[in-house]
Parts: C-alpha cells; sequence; structure tokens
C-alpha cells in the first residue's frame, strides 16, 4: 500500500505530501504519526532550508478520519485522551517548526485540515477551493486546531464559522488572513509557491528562525515594558551573531550574503 504521508526534497526545499486521495486525505492515527515524523525529521536536517505541506487529489485534506474518530469513541476515557493528543501534537509540531513553512493548497479543506493550513506560515491556495469547520454538523467541536484556526481567523469569524460549518471560499479565507495568495489553476500554484520559497531563500536561516519565535513572543500581547526590553535584547543579540554580521556585511559589499542560493528555486511540483 502506498505511504498516506510522501518525504520529498527538491535543492533545499523539504516536501511533504498527504497522499491518500481515495479518502479525500483525511487522516487517521497513523497519519497522524507519519506526518508528525515527516515534519520531525524534516526540522532536523540540516540541508532542508523550508518545508511546502502539500496534497494530491481532489482535496487538500477532509480533516480528521471519521471512521476513526468512530473508533475513538469506543475507546476508555485515558485511551481517548491518548488519541486526541496525538492529533493535537501534529498541530503543535506544525506550529513549533523552526524553518518556515508553507501550506500549497490544490483543493477543499475540511476540519482539521483548515488546521493544518492555519498551522503553517504562509499559505497558498486555488481560488476554486473551499473551506469549513464541519465539525458541529457532526456533533464534535473542532477543539485541538482552534486555537491555531482562531489565531488565523480571528474570533469573531470564528465564531460564525465554528457554529454554523458553513462552507467559505478561497476568497473569503484570503480575506480573513488564513491564506495569503490565491492562484488560478495549479501551475499558477505552483508558480506562487516558487516566488514565495525564492523570498524565503534570500533570508538568512537563523533569523528566520529568530522571527518566528519573535513573533510567538510577541503575538496578541499587550504592549509593556518587558516586551521593549525582550525585544531590543533580541536585536541586540542577532545583530552581533555571525548571520548579522555577515548579512549586513553583504549588504554593504553589495553581493550576494553567504545563505543565498546561486541558483534560481525550484517550484514544488507534486
Ligand atoms: N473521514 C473518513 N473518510 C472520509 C472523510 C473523512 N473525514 N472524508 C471523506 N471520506 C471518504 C468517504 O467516506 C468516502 O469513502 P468511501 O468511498 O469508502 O465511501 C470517500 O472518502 C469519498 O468521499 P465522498 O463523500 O464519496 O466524496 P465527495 O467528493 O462526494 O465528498 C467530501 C468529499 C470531503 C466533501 C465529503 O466526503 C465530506 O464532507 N467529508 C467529511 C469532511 C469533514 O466534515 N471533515 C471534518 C471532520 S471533523
Amino acid at each position: 500500500m502506498p505511504s498516506a504521508v510522501v518525504v520529498d526534497r527538491q535543492g533545499s526545499i523539504g516536501l511533504v505530501t498527504l497522499n491518500r486521495p481515495e479518502r479525500h486525505n483525511a487522516f487517521d492515527d497513523v497519519v497522524i504519526g507519519e506526518l508528525t515524523e515527516a515534519l520531525r525529521s524534516m526540522e532536523g536536517e540540516d540541508g532542508v532550508r523550508a518545508i511546502v505541506l502539500s496534497a494530491v487529489g481532489k482535496s487538500y485534506s477532509a480533516g480528521a478520519d471519521l471512521d476513526w474518530m468512530k473508533r475513538a469513541a469506543a475507546y476508555s476515557k485515558d485511551e481517548n485522551q491518548r488519541d486526541a493528543m496525538a492529533l493535537g501534537t501534529l498541530m503543535r509540531t506544525l506550529d513549533n517548526l523552526r524553518k518556515p513553512t508553507i501550506a500549497r493548497v490544490q483543493g477543499n479543506a475540511f476540519g482539521g485540515g483548515v488546521g493544518l493550513v492555519a498551522c503553517c506560515d504562509i499559505a497558498v491556495c486555488i481560488a476554486s477551493a473551499e473551506f469549513a469547520l464541519t465539525e458541529v454538523k457532526l456533533g464534535l467541536i473542532p477543539a485541538v486546531i482552534s486555537p491555531y484556526v482562531v489565531s488565523a481567523i480571528g474570533a469573531k469569524q470564528a465564531r460564525r464559522y465554528f457554529l454554523t460549518g458553513e462552507r467559505f471560499t478561497a476568497a473569503d479565507a484570503y480575506r480573513m488572513g488564513l491564506v495569503h495568495e490565491l492562484a488560478g489553476d495549479e501551475d499558477d500554484l505552483d508558480d506562487k509557491v516558487g516566488s514565495i520559497l525564492a523570498a524565503v531563500l534570500q533570508g538568512g536561516p537563523v533569523a528566520q528562525r529568530e522571527a518566528k519565535d519573535l513573533i510567538r513572543s510577541v503575538a496578541n500581547r499587550p504592549m509593556h515594558s518587558e516586551i521593549l526590553q525582550d525585544t531590543a535584547d533580541r536585536i541586540a543579540r542577532i545583530r552581533t551573531s555571525p548571520e548579522g554580521r555577515e548579512g549586513i556585511a553583504a549588504f554593504i559589499e553589495k553581493r550576494k550574503a553567504s545563505w543565498v542560493p546561486e541558483a534560481p528555486n525550484p517550484s514544488p511540483e507534486s
């Protein structure tokens, strides 16, 4: 049986692809385990600078596998909680990756599929895709994905879409901030993801890791003296780091910084 999660590399880009099209890339305990492991292993590979999370087939992901959810309902309380934690851990792992992540959304995303998109740093989506947080229609709630989805679309939008389970369009997702760009077709999707990757590769890898950590640290926190001190400490530290020195020197000397690739970047064709 083909693996439900395919891992590949294209130059310095790590490609993680959901490959369960016959189930619309729904994820059960096995897929969750494979996906979590794939993301962790990409994080650990020195040569990988950015990770693209793609899918094959008609849908990006139909979220949690409902057969798996049904089985879990018969588990003991402890087993059920352990099982739910696995999905929560997948979302947290993706959200917490230190490398830049891009969702290449070629089709519809429902439930946990929306969670995956929300957990990536950048999302590019085909304009015909639709999204929905359908959980309440199934008598469920979008629990473990909620911190990431609410952070992406805001509480007011979540109040509508968590409560109604209505479908919303890619244009709505763009307007709400869930996705950054819309593409007309799959070629355009690859072009747009490719140019974002090209931009990502211009940045210093340590600086990008620090930038992600910075966002986590300041997001949704009121400004106060502790943040002033922390942000000043961060820039003081990074501008004296080897990467900070190299970046400034490269600019002044009108040359490419050491981390910028010579060759043009690939577009992550799936
Ligand atoms: N879990 C398990 N299986 C799923 C699934 C899910 N989340 N979503 C789709 N599938 C399966 C279907 O059961 C079906 O299996 P079968 O061929 O053995 O009958 C197969 O995928 C094809 O789905 P089907 O509904 O026939 O295709 P469609 O094109 O008409 O509709 C969807 C596709 C994704 C719109 C529809 O299946 C759907 O609404 N799925 C549920 C999505 C959802 O609410 N996810 C959130 C879960 S919390």
